[in-house]
C-alpha cells in the first residue's frame, strides 16, 4: 500500500521584514515580522508526500529533479514531525500505522513551484510550509497551525508565515528553545480583499547572496540592524497591526515602504555591503514615490526582499489596473530594462 497527501501553499510577502537570527539552528529571529499571504492560485508550491512499506529511504524531487535530503533544516523538520506523529487507521484499505511505526517508514516527496526557485520570490517560504503541512497531515499530527508554523520555521524562517492566509505575524518569542516563536493570523483572507499585488520580475536569476548568509553577515557587522531590531520594528509592528485592522492604506503603505527601505539600508550597512536591488528596482521606487506624492496620498506600496524584484501592493483594483498600464508603458519587459515579466500575486484584475 501507499498512503499519500497533496497540499498547496502560497508564498508570503513580508511588509515588516524578518532580517537577522538570534539562533541559527532553531531559526529564531531578532524581531517580529508581518506578512501578507498571496492567493493560492499564484506563486505557490504543490507538494505530494507518500509513505509505503516498500520505500527503502527518504527521497525528494523538486520540479522533477531529485534533491538531497541530508540538509540540517529538512532533517530537523522531519524529526519534529515524526516525533509528533499519531496512530493512523484506514479500515477500508486495511492500513494500520501505530505511532512507533512512523519512524521506520520512509517518505517520498514531490514538490513543484509555479515560479522561479531562489529568484527572490520567497520559494523557500512556500516550500517548507507546504512540506511541513503535508507531512503533518500524512502522519496524523494533532498540532494546530501555529504549532506547525514553529516546525516550518526550522526549515526557513519566513515559511512559518505561509501556514496561514491573510495577514500573519511571526512572533519572535522569548524561549531559548523556540517554543513561542511561531506565526499567528492577524486577519483572514477576506478582511482586506481590495488589495492587489503585482510583482515585477526584474530578474529571475538566482540571487548572489542568499537570505541566510546575508542576514548572518548583517547580524555580525551592522549596527543599524541592532537599532532596527530593538528600537524601530517593535513600534512599527504595533502601527502595522493597527493599519491592517483599520484597513488604513496610507499608514500601511508608508510603513511597508519605510520598512523595505530600512531593510535594504541594513544590507548596505553590512560589511561587505550587500546589494539586492538594482537600477531597475531603484527606478521603480522613484516612480511609485512620485505617483503617490502627486495623488496626495499613497495609492501603491512597494517592498523588496533579498533580490531586485519589486512587489507592489495597489490599494484597489482600479489603481492596480492603472499601475499595470503605467508599468508596462514606463518599464516594458524585455526592453533596455532587465525586467522579465509581471506577475499578479493576488486577485486578478
Ligand atoms: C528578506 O526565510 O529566506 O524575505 O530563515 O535563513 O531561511 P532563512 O531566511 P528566509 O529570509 C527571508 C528574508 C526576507 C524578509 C522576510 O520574508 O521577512
Amino acid at each position: 500500500w501507499v498512503l499519500m497527501v497533496t497540499a498547496q501553499t502560497p508564498t508570503n510577502i513580508a511588509v515588516i521584514k524578518y532580517w537577522g537570527k538570534r539562533d541559527e539552528t532553531l531559526i529564531l529571529p531578532v524581531n517580529d515580522s508581518i506578512s501578507v499571504t498571496l492567493d493560492p492560485d499564484h506563486l505557490c508550491t504543490t507538494t505530494t508526500v507518500a509513505v509505503s512499506p516498500s520505500f527503502v529511504n527518504d527521497r525528494m524531487w523538486l520540479n522533477d529533479k531529485e534533491i538531497s535530503l541530508s540538509g540540517r533544516r529538512f532533517q530537523n523538520c522531519l524529526r519534529e514531525i515524526r516525533n509528533r506523529a499519531c496512530d493512523f487507521e484506514d479500515k477500508q484499505k486495511g492500513i494500520k500505522i501505530e505511532k512507533k511505526d512512523w519512524e521506520k517508514l520512509h517518505v517520498h516527496i514531490a514538490s513543484y513551484n509555479n515560479f522561479p526557485t531562489a529568484a527572490g520570490l520567497a520559494s523557500s517560504a512556500a516550500g517548507f510550509a507546504c512540506l511541513v503541512f503535508s507531512l503533518a497531515k500524512l502522519m496524523n499530527l494533532r498540532e494546530d497551525q501555529s504549532q506547525l508554523s514553529a516546525i516550518a520555521r526550522q526549515g526557513s524562517g519566513s515559511a512559518c508565515r505561509s501556514l496561514f492566509g491573510g495577514f500573519v505575524k511571526w512572533i519572535m518569542g522569548k524561549d531559548e528553545k523556540g517554543s513561542d516563536s511561531l506565526a499567528v493570523q492577524l486577519a483572514d483572507e477576506e478582511h482586506w480583499n481590495d488589495l492587489v499585488i503585482i510583482i515585477a520580475v526584474v530578474s529571475s536569476r538566482q540571487k548572489e547572496t542568499s537570505s541566510t548568509s546575508g542576514m548572518r553577515e548583517s547580524v555580525e557587522t551592522s549596527l543599524l540592524l541592532q537599532h532596527r531590531a530593538k528600537e524601530v520594528v517593535p513600534k512599527r509592528i504595533v502601527q502595522m497591526e493597527k493599519a491592517i485592522k483599520n484597513r488604513d492604506f496610507s499608514s500601511f503603505a508608508q510603513l511597508a515602504c519605510a520598512d523595505s527601505n530600512q531593510f535594504h539600508a541594513v544590507c548596505l550597512d553590512t560589511s561587505p555591503p550587500i546589494f539586492y536591488m538594482n537600477d531597475t528596482s531603484h527606478r521603480i521606487i522613484s516612480y511609485v514615490e512620485k505617483w503617490n506624492r502627486s495623488e496626495g496620498s499613497p495609492q501603491v506600496a512597494y517592498t523588496f526582499d533579498a533580490g531586485p524584484n519589486a512587489v507592489m501592493i495597489a490599494r484597489n483594483r482600479k489603481v492596480a489596473t492603472q499601475l499595470l498600464q503605467r508599468l508596462l508603458f514606463f518599464f516594458p519587459p524585455n526592453s533596455d530594462t532587465d525586467l522579465n515579466s509581471y506577475v499578479l500575486g493576488d486577485k486578478s484584475i
